[in-house]
């Protein structure tokens, strides 16, 4: 019986590639890097079904040229790649890979609320570099994180997750969400308000939105504007809810104490400021990058396709 043909547009961790290689016949030569447009096409052509990243742009005329396509399992929990309308009038079921990394993703939002905080890569060179003489009662002061208020925008499972991590901290939670919670998945110390309130009232403010059309630029130079000059801002959603010359120009004028970014606007190039702020710790798009979240991520989506082909319903359907 002849395996059914798989596009996977990168090369994923090595239980997923030998767990791909039992099931699957292979139409393209993933690499650790995105594919080109036109090998993107070409293996789609062919194939009935497909794994891709977060940097696959798969449009209505990527999709119009896939004839035996029948599912996309995007390996990210985040699907803004994906033109979801064009796929649903093709027939193609669209899937992505909730939980399974909500946890590394709250893990890296707290890494980067700590490092931003008190300055650790900042520490972190100056020891490197040799440049440190010692303990200095002034040197490298940062904010407290311990009790203050933290801000969360968009309360989904990745928000939640890092609301919950602030127990520890005494941390009040203050968060906007569309909907308000079922009381059994929140917290009686979380307090919903709007956007304005959370954006003027917190002490970190955390981004936890999906990238929609009504969600680009959610943060602009208005929304900046309430936020407090002690205040700190975090994103590991998507680059574009965060207008990120308007940040610049926040942290240029002393309007922010700073921010920690896994995200970008146009990645991999960042705002050529962001680069040289110190106020500004700059990851690159870690947010699930840990082993076992990522070989979760692709079983996840081994486990939607193989649904899809035997004509099950797919467990994490979006599309
Ligand atoms: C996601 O899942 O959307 C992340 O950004 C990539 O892991």
């Amino acid at each position: 019986m002849s395996l059914p043909a798989l596009y996977l547009s990168r090369l994923l961790p090595p239980p997923v590639m030998a767990a791909i290689a039992e099931e699957f016949r292979l139409v393209s030569q993933p690499a650790p890097l995105p594919p080109g447009s036109a090998s993107l096409r070409q293996g789609l052509r062919e194939a009935q079904a497909a794994i891709c990243t977060l940097t696959e742009q798969i449009d209505r005329d990527v999709l119009r040229e896939a004839p035996h396509l029948r599912v996309i399992a995007n390996y990210a929990v985040g699907y803004n790649n994906i033109d979801l309308e064009a796929a649903k009038e093709r027939g193609i079921v669209v899937t992505n890979t909730p939980d399974v990394l909500t946890e590394a993703t709250a893990d890296l939002t707290w890494a980067l609320l700590l490092a931003t905080a008190r300055r650790i890569p900042e520490g972190h060179g100056l020891v490197r570099q040799g440049a440190w003489t010692g303990w200095e009662p002034t040197q490298l002061l940062g904010a407290d994180v311990y009790g203050k208020t933290l801000g969360i925008v968009g309360m989904g499972r990745i928000g939640s997750a890092v609301a919950r991590r602030a127990v520890g901290f005494r941390m009040p939670v203050l968060y906007c969400n569309r909907r308000a919670l079922a009381p059994s998945a929140s917290d009686p110390t979380w307090r919903q308000a709007s956007l304005p309130e959370v954006l003027t009232r917190s002490d970190f403010v955390s981004l936890h939105v999906p990238l929609t059309a009504e969600t680009r630029h959610l943060i602009g130079a208005a929304e900046l504007r309430l936020m407090r000059p002690t205040a700190f801002l975090l994103n590991t959603s998507r680059g574009p809810v965060l207008d990120e010359a308007a940040l610049v120009a926040a942290l240029r004028e002393g309007r922010l104490a700073g921010a920690g970014l896994d995200v970008y606007e146009e990645e991999p190039a960042l705002h050529p400021d962001l680069r040289s702020l110190t106020k500004v710790v700059t990851l690159p798009h870690l947010g699930s990058a840990t082993l076992s979240a990522r070989v979760r991520m692709g079983l996840v989506c081994i486990e939607n396709i193989r649904a899809v082909l035997e004509g099950r319903p797919a467990p994490n359907r979006v599309a």
